[in-house]
């Protein structure tokens, strides 16, 4: 199959293919990062552009990291020293990032759908790196990506996501994701973390960590977003350890093989221990380092894409 997105905007509308098809070509570079000259050509003369309104490690120096293995030029624009602060709209900041002749832009920004607004106001590809409470598709792929590695398939694996669900575009993309592949994921989080409905997108739900955990081959463990968390929804960062945080105990009664995701940053003592952070089932760091080979692929795919509308 062919990829004919100009953007990646959120796992929702792709097709099983097209998430295959990520997934095998994320697998195809992986490989350059293993090089001693770690690059390939497919981006040479292209620029990217990384725009942040919200703060980030991981998504971005992943994506810079990504586009410099492809061998583009990569710009990066921090919305607190930009001219944003001087009221400069996203709209018209990105038309003129396209003006200075960027071929993608790769934003993060705190509102739900500001990727999509951006992407039909510009001509230029444009790549979700977490819109507000929406989506983290990128994310989702490369846990995805990560859960393929260790499994050899997502069809009938057992995912649990473990945290605050409400507030978490990694929870949704992932979802989204794992549900097209045919994964089988449960949901579990104290209610008022639940969003309602959530069981519409395909997922069992359960307040019972030890219930999430008997049968999954792998949690996928959540930051506690208090920054979002306008209802004190969990005002106590220790009861919740108590009630869901993942730990040795846990985790022994749990599948012998099952493995530990985060998509980071991590709250050591919070949602997970700091023993289960760093022991040999956690594949944390691995997912970081599997995120510069999806995130090459998202670039290469959609700049692709974008060419052949431009021959077309
Ligand atoms: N996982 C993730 O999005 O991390 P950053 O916020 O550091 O990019």
């Amino acid at each position: 199959m062919e990829w004919t997105r100009k953007d990646l905007l959120g796992l929702e509308n792709l097709s099983k293919e097209e998430l295959e098809l990520v997934l095998t070509t994320a697998d195809s570079f992986k490989e350059v990062s293993t090089r001693e000259i770690k690059k390939v050509p497919a981006l040479r003369g292209k620029t990217v552009v990384n725009l942040f309104y919200e703060p980030s490690t991981r998504t971005r120096v992943s994506f810079e990291v990504a586009a410099k293995r492809l061998s583009a030029d990569v710009i990066n624009i921090a919305a607190e020293t930009s001219s944003v602060k001087k009221g400069e709209t996203l709209i018209d900041t990105g038309r003129n990032i396209q003006s200075l002749k960027a071929d993608i832009i790769v934003i993060r920004h705190g509102c739900s759908g500001a990727a999509a607004v951006l992407a039909k106001n510009v001509g230029i590809c444009v790549v979700n790196a977490g819109d507000g409470w929406h989506e983290h598709p990128t994310q989702a792929l490369l846990d995805i990506f990560t859960l393929k590695e260790k499994f050899g398939r997502i069809k009938g694996l057992r995912v649990a996501i473990v945290g605050d669900i409400a507030h978490s575009r990694v929870a949704r993309s992932n979802i989204w994701g794992l549900i097209k592949l045919g994964a089988k994921v449960t949901v579990c989080a104290p209610p008022l973390l639940v969003p309602a409905g959530i069981e519409k997108m395909g997922v069992c739900v359960t307040g019972d960590i030890d219930d999430a955990l008997c049968a999954a081959d792998a949690v996928n463990v959540l930051r506690m977003q208090f920054e979002r968390d306008q209802h004190n929804a969990f005002p106590e960062q220790l009861e919740y350890f108590k009630k869901f945080g993942i730990t040795r105990e846990r985790l022994e009664k749990a599948k012998k093989r099952i493995i530990v995701m985060h998509p980071g940053p991590i709250n050591r003592g919070i949602e997970i221990s700091s023993e289960i952070a760093d022991c040999p089932q956690s594949v944390i760091l691995e997912q970081v380092t599997n995120g510069i080979a999806v995130r090459m692929a998202v670039l290469f795919l959609v700049s692709r894409a974008c060419e052949r509308r431009k021959s077309a």
